[in-house]
Parts: structure tokens; sequence; C-alpha cells
């Protein structure tokens, strides 16, 4: 069993990693902000240290004596903290601490459609903090996850904005094609990419069995909560320029330009089969999954 410090495991997919790692019995080490957000893990056993994963101090010293690191630690969006902070120096500091501790391995994980794009700002802040991770020198594997899917969170909360008014609003087409990944899944990848020094050094695009367009993911979730409201698409060149009036207004926008620009793309990741051809498993059909997963808090 391995010693491992978990940066971001207070957030929606860093949940599910503590929980995963300590269900596998490896010894969990947690820095984070607010350590009541890590009760759930603390009461299991893992270490909590209170700390900020921005301040190179407080992560070296956490990593001491750990083997493997693995980082969730990101913004999506560029307000409060912002991507240069976070998405870009977070993963520079996080590779020195590593090299400086000595840890064995480091477990990034990022998102598929991370480029140097001036269209995208939140994939271009991904990319390059995979470049600052790799600059530092550090032994790394890379994990870059499709839309991730939970209960609760992540696309949960953008379709419950999107519920508007009477309408159920999609940004643009919704013809984007997604191939979610449930977050149990992702998890169970994160945590056994520690115990595969094949991937070290790679770069690993991962992805759940189905490949389906963003409204289908809608349907889902409509679905599932029973609301019927009726559909209406907002063209892109009407909802940029309302999101980027939004942003400039409000600390906390409805939906910001970057996020409609994402939507329109297809994020797919490296073939249908991304998970079983790395770790040998198949994962879960989230189409399956949402009608009961999504239906509990209607
Ligand atoms: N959700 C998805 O659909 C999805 C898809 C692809 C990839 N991913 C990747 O998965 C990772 C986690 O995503 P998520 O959805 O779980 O995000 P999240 O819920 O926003 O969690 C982000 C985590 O980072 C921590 N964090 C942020 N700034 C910090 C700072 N300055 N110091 C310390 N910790 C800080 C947060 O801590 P606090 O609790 O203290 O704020 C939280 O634990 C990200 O790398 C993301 O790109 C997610």
């Amino acid at each position: 069993m391995a010693r491992i410090l978990l940066l971001g495991s207070t957030g929606f997919v860093g949940r599910a990693v503590a929980h995963k790692a300590l269900d596998a019995g490896h010894q969990l080490r947690v820095l984070v902000r607010d350590p009541m957000k890590a009760a759930a893990f603390k009461v299991r056993g893992a270490q909590v240290l209170v700390g900020d994963a921005l301040n190179a101090a407080s992560v070296t010293q956490a990593a001491q004596g750990v083997e493997h690191i693995i980082s969730l630690v990101a913004v999506r969006r560029n307000r409060p903290q912002s991507y240069l902070a976070v998405n870009v120096d977070g993963p520079r500091i996080l590779g020195e601490a590593a090299k400086a501790s000595g840890a064995r391995s480091v477990v990034f994980v990022s998102a598929i459609g991370a480029k140097l794009d001036p269209h995208f700002k939140y994939f271009t802040s991904r990319w390059m903090g995979e470049q600052e991770l790799a600059k530092t020198g550090v032994t790394g594997t890379i994990l870059r996850f499709t839309f991730i899917i939970g209960e609760d969170g992540g696309i949960v909360k953008e379709f419950e904005r999107a519920l508007f008014g009477p309408f159920a609003v999609i940004p643009g087409s919704g013809q984007a094609r997604m191939q979610p990944i449930l977050r149990e899944d992702a998890a169970r990848c994160i945590v056994e990419a520690i115990t595969k020094p094949e991937l070290l050094g790679k770069i690993v695009e991962l992805g759940g069995p189905e490949v389906v367009t963003y409204e289908t993911i809608f349907d889902w979730f409509l679905q599932a909560r029973r609301i019927r409201k009726p559909k209406l698409r907002l063209p892109t060149a009407v909802l940029i320029p309302a999101a980027m009036a939004m942003e400039a207004v409000s600390k906390d926008p409805m939906v910001t330009a970057d996020e409609v620009r994402m939507i329109q793309a297809d994020n797919l990741a490296a073939g249908i089969d991304s998970v079983s051809s790395q770790f040998g498993w198949r994962p879960s059909a989230p189409g399956a999954w949402a009608p009961t997963h999504w239906a509990k808090r209607a």
C-alpha cells in the first residue's frame, strides 16, 4: 500500500478520489484550506494538513515522506482565483515540491481540450499548466478527462443553471460530442494510475464508453428529474455577448463566454475503449446510470 498526498481532495472529483484511495488501503494525506471539508476522510484515517496548494512551502512540507502525489487542483473560471495563479503556477509549485521531497511520482489531473488556443482561455491555462509541470522535470502522468458525471456538482450545476425561467436553455447547437465518464470510474483511474509506471511521462486521455451529444446528456438530466420545460436553443452569437455582459457585472455569472465556447467543441477521449486499454476494466455507461442517480434529487 502506498503513501499518497492528495491535493484538491475537497472538490467534486477529489472527494471520490480520497475515498477510493482509502478503500484501496492506501495511507492518505490531504492538504486542504478548510479542514472541515476533509472531515469525512479524517474519520476514515486520512491525515489532514491545513495549507494552500499554491504555497510552495506548504506543499513541499506536505509532500515529505510520501511516494506519490495526486493533484486535482484547478479552477474552471478565471475569478475569484485566476487561471494563471491556480492552473499555471499551481502545477509548477507541485512539480518543484515533488522533486524537493523525493516523491516517486505525480499524477496530475487535467482536461481533454487542453491546448494553446486563444479562443479557449481555460483550455489554454490547462495546457500551460501541463507544460509548467513538465518543465520541473518531475516524473509524472497526466490524466486528461472528458466530462465527469456525478450525482451533484460538475455538469449538474450547469444544467440546473440552464433551467432558466420557463425554458431549458441549450447553449448553441447542443450537438458537440462528449464522452462522459462517471466520477467513481474517473476516481478509480486516478488512484490506479499510481501503480502504473508504464504511464509515467505520458498524457492519457480518458472518457466513458458512450459518445453522445451535449443535448443527449441534458435530456438524461431532464428526464431523470421529470422536467418538461420546452428547450430553447440560444445561438452562440447571442449567448457569447450576453455572457460577456454578465461577466462584467457579476462575480458569479450564470455562464461565461469561455464556457459557451467550450460546450460547442467536441470533447472526446483517445478512443471509446480508452479506460479499458489503459486500466483493463470497462467503465459504466452514464446513460444507464443517469435515470436513477439524477432522479434522486428531483
Ligand atoms: N468536473 C469535471 O467534469 C472535470 C472534467 C475533466 C477534468 N476535470 C479535472 O478534475 C480536477 C478536479 O475538478 P473538480 O470538478 O473536482 O473541481 P472542483 O470541484 O472545483 O475542485 C477543485 C479543487 O481544487 C481546490 N483548490 C482550488 N484552488 C485551490 C488553492 N488555491 N489551494 C488549494 N486548493 C485549491 C479546491 O479546494 P477548495 O475546496 O478549498 O476550494 C478543490 O478541492 C480538475 O483538474 C479538473 O480539470 C474535471
